[in-house]
This record gives C-alpha cells, structure tokens and sequence, in this order.
C-alpha cells in the first residue's frame, strides 16, 4: 500500500492524476435528485467504448477492396472466431447508439439542459450527432452489400441537388462517376480513423464543458446557488461514488437489453440489418425500395416529402440539412426562462408531445414506400416538425393576444401558400389528399397559438423551487 501510494506521489509530481479524479469524480458535484434520463449520458459512452473495441476487431479481418469486402464481412460471420458475435455488437451496437443518444437528446429538451449556461454543451452534442450520422453512413457502406452500394448513391447523389457545383461536389466525395472502389477505400478511412477521433475530441470537450458549468437535473435549479460552509452545494452529492453506483446500474440492465436482442433478434427483424445488405453490391440492379436504416428515416422522410422544383430536388436537401441545424439554435429558439418541463407552461408539454409523435410517424413514414397517402402524410408530418421551433419562438416569451393571433393568420397563410404550387396541375384524388390534410397543420397551429390566447393557464409556468425536490 505504501509503496502504491508512494507511486501515486511519483504520477502525482509530473501528471495532475488525483486532481483529475478529484474535480470529475470524487469531488464533482451532481444534483442529488438525477432520475432515470440521467442514464443516458454514461450510456452513451459505454457504447462509444463497445463500438470502438468491437470495431478494431473487425478491422482485422476485413478488406476494404469492392472485389472482397462482402466476402469479407462473411467470412468475419462464418470463419473468424467469435467473429459473428463482433459483427453483431457492431452493427446492432450502433443502433443501440442512436436510441441512447436520442433518448440522451430528449432528457436535454425536456429538462432545458440546453438552456443557459449550457448552451455549449448542447451545441457540442449536436455536432457529437451530426459526426455519428457522417460515422453510421460511411460505416453501412462498408459490407458492401446491396443497401450500402445503392444508400450511398442516393445519399451522394444528393450533393449533386446543389446548383452549380452539385455535380462535381459529388464525383469529388465519391472520388468516381459513381459510388465504386474510390469512395469505398475513403469511407474506410473515414470511418475507421478520422470520424472516431472527431468523436472522442468532441465528447471530451462536452464533458469538460459540462464540468465547468455543472449538470442540471430534473427540477431545472442550479444547485450552485445553495453552498455550504466549505463550499459544496446543499443539493449536490459526489459523483463518485454515489453516481458511479447507480450508473453501474444502467449499465448492467442495458447489457442485459442488449445482449437479449444481440443472441434472440440481432437483425431486429431488418431495422438493425436489412436483409437486401445480404445480398452483394450490384451496380446493375436497383432494389426495390431503397431506404436507410432507422435512426435516418425522419430525415429521409422530409427529403422525399418536399417536392422538386424545376426537377431539381434541391428543396428537400435544404429541408432536411434545416431539420438538423436547427437543432444547434434551440438555446436561442426557446426563450422561456423556466427549464424543467415539470415547471414549464402547459403548451410547451403539450407541443413537445405532439413533436415526438410527429418525430416517431416521419421514422416511420421514412421507411415505407413513397404511396400518395403516406408521402402527403410526409409532407404534413415535416410542416408539423419545422412548426415546433417556429412555434416555440413565439410562445416561450410572454406576448399579447393580438401578437399570437396575427402569427397565427400569417402562418395558416403561408402553409396555404406551399400548398398552392402542389394543388395546381395535381391530379384529382392528390388534390383531395391536400385538400384534407392541410387541416393537420392549421389545428396544430389552433393549438399552439389560439389555445393560449383564450386562458392565462396555457402560457403560465409553475413556479420552481429554490432547492430540489428529491
Ligand atoms: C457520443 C455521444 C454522447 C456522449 C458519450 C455524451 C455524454 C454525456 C455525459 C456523460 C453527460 C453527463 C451525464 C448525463 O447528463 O447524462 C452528458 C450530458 C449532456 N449531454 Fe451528452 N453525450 C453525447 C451526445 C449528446 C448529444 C447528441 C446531445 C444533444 C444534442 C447531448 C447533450 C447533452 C446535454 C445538454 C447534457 C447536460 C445534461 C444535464 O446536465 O441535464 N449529448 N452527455
């Protein structure tokens, strides 16, 4: 013992050790009253770790070579060692990434994580988001199986929307005419080195910033106001190791999850591996519905709901590069003072649900093939997703009658107005279609800014407490 603590001296004189454990672990300070959403985050960075060991073995035996990679992904499944156990916590292991980051997401918006001082934490998740999405593109391409080839065509071919320099962007990312060997060696690359350490930097940088401000937790307060004597906030409890316990917790229960999917339904019934991926890439023969996986689909879903013009598709690429980069300007979109969703004007909750609802059916309009009723369905579902924010920015700051009312004219006018070029030249049974659900949009806007107006109680926060609760 003497002699480790003598070596803990030693690292202690050249290399801030025990002060690194003490200011984020023993010594960080978490509100004591973290509940079931404050998993997440620790979860998060259990399946980084499982997706960055399971992923070095596998690049052991794969051949990022268009000729052998599919060959190779099977040869991982039946010849390697334990090879098909790696493939699967892989592949399935990224799924399970995106459900724990979009849960990880919607603890932030519904405790107003993102808000003030913790803007720079949330922007960083955003682009922890935006790099996994680059990281679970370039990585489906990789099998080389059907879906990766004609996925990363149509997703490449996106590039090619943009006016004037569409074109040469694309054979620029694909480092060909078409998606081929080139753009197969360069994911590789991208997935296996540059993507991850983008990661890692990143989700260092947003622990650390959230360290420097401290967490928030379910009732919103900022339990650095309320410091004892020596300094330790009244509320707060050590990181370690009272959260160090209860996050061992979720971690066990979350390998159980997943080690039941990954032995009973590693495919998860097509969701988590398609079955056309099964069959080799082949540039001749275009699958029948081409679709991404399903962390992708609301956005797949917005690009295909948004209709070309001039034959161009560049409105929908627009579309759905907003739907993400909004995400970056909701501390700034969201001006309500209150965090907590447990103190939040009744609205708020109510928009917040009918945005998850809305998140959930464009998943899984997405996913199905583009029949007029479900791509007016579509349409409806993205007006319904950009109407949260635009909403929000509205009712999160205390305003008049006549202030709601005119935003809500001015918005029924301008869904009316897109409507306009789609009703023109439609055919019959599509105009009906428009003619129905155009009233999704305008009862959403019903609720969210003449329901307001008529009783104080919608727009009214609870008050929040001075200390937490539990
Ligand atoms: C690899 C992905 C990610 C990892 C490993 C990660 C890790 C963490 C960890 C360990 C925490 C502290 C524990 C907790 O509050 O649950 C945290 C907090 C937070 N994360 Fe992430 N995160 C990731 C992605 C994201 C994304 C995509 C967003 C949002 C776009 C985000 C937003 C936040 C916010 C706002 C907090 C502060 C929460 C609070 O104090 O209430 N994170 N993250």
């Amino acid at each position: 013992m003497a002699k480790l603590q003598a070596l803990l001296g030693w690292v202690d004189a050249r290399f801030p050790l025990t002060q690194m454990w003490k200011e984020h672990l023993s010594e960080y300070y978490a509100p004591k009253n973290f509940n079931f959403w404050y998993y997440f985050g620790s979860l998060a960075l259990l399946v980084l770790v499982l997706q960055i060991v399971t992923g070095i073995f596998l690049t052991m035996n794969y051949k990022p070579d268009a000729a052998v990679a599919f060959a190779s992904v099977e040869g991982i499944m039946r010849d390697v060692n334990w090879g098909y156990l790696i493939r699967y916590m892989h592949s399935t292991g990224a799924s399970a990434f995106f459900i724990v980051v979009y849960l990880h997401m919607y603890r932030g918006v519904m405790y107003g994580s993102f808000k003030k001082p913790r803007e720079l934490i949330w922007i960083l998740g955003v682009f922890i988001y935006v790099a996994l999405m680059a990281e679970a593109f370039m990585g489906y391409l990789l099998p080389w199986g059907q879906m990766s080839y004609w996925g990363a065509q149509v997703i490449v071919n996106l590039f090619g929307a943009i006016p004037y320099i569409g074109n040469d962007l694309a054979v620029w990312i694909r480092g060909d005419f078409v998606v081929d060997d080139a753009t197969l060696n360069r994911f590789f690359a991208f997935h296996v080195i540059a993507v991850p350490l983008v990661l890692l930097v990143l989700v260092v940088m947003h622990i650390l910033a959230l360290h420097e401000v401290g967490s928030n937790n379910p009732d919103g307060v900022e339990i650095k106001k309320h410091k004892d004597a020596n300094g330790k906030p009244l509320d707060g409890i050590a990181f370690h190791p009272y959260y160090t316990v209860k996050d061992i917790v979720g971690v066990v229960a979350f390998l159980i999850i997943f080690s039941v999917i990954m032995f009973f339904m590693p495919e998860g019934g097509g969701l988590f591996l398609e079955p056309d991926n099964f069959v080799p890439a082949n540039p001749l023969s275009t699958p029948e519905h081409i679709k991404p996986l399903w962390y992708f689909t609301p956005f797949y879903a917005i690009l295909r709901a948004i209709p070309p013009m001039f034959e161009s598709q560049f409105p929908g690429v627009i579309a759905m590069g907003v739907s993400i980069v909004v995400l970056f300007f909701l501390p700034w979109i969201d001006r309500h003072p209150v965090k907590s969703i447990r103190y939040r004007e009744p609205i708020y909750t109510l928009a917040l649900m009918i945005f998850i609802v809305t998140f959930v059916a464009l998943a899984w309009l997405g996913m199905q093939p583009a029949l007029p009723y479900l791509s007016e369905l579509a349409f409806r579902c993205s007006e319904l997703y950009f109407s949260f924010f635009i909403v929000l920015a509205i009712y999160s700051q205390a305003r008049s009658k006549n202030y709601y009312i005119t935003w809500l004219v001015a918005l029924a006018a301008a869904v009316i107005l897109m409507d306009l070029p789609r009703y023109i030249g439609a055919s019959g049974d599509k105009q009906i279609l428009i003619r129905y659900s155009i009233f999704i949009p305008l009862i959403y806007f019903v609720i969210t800014l003449w329901l307001p107006t008529t009783a104080a109680k919608w727009t009214t926060s609870k008050t929040v407490p001075d200390r937490v609760t539990q």
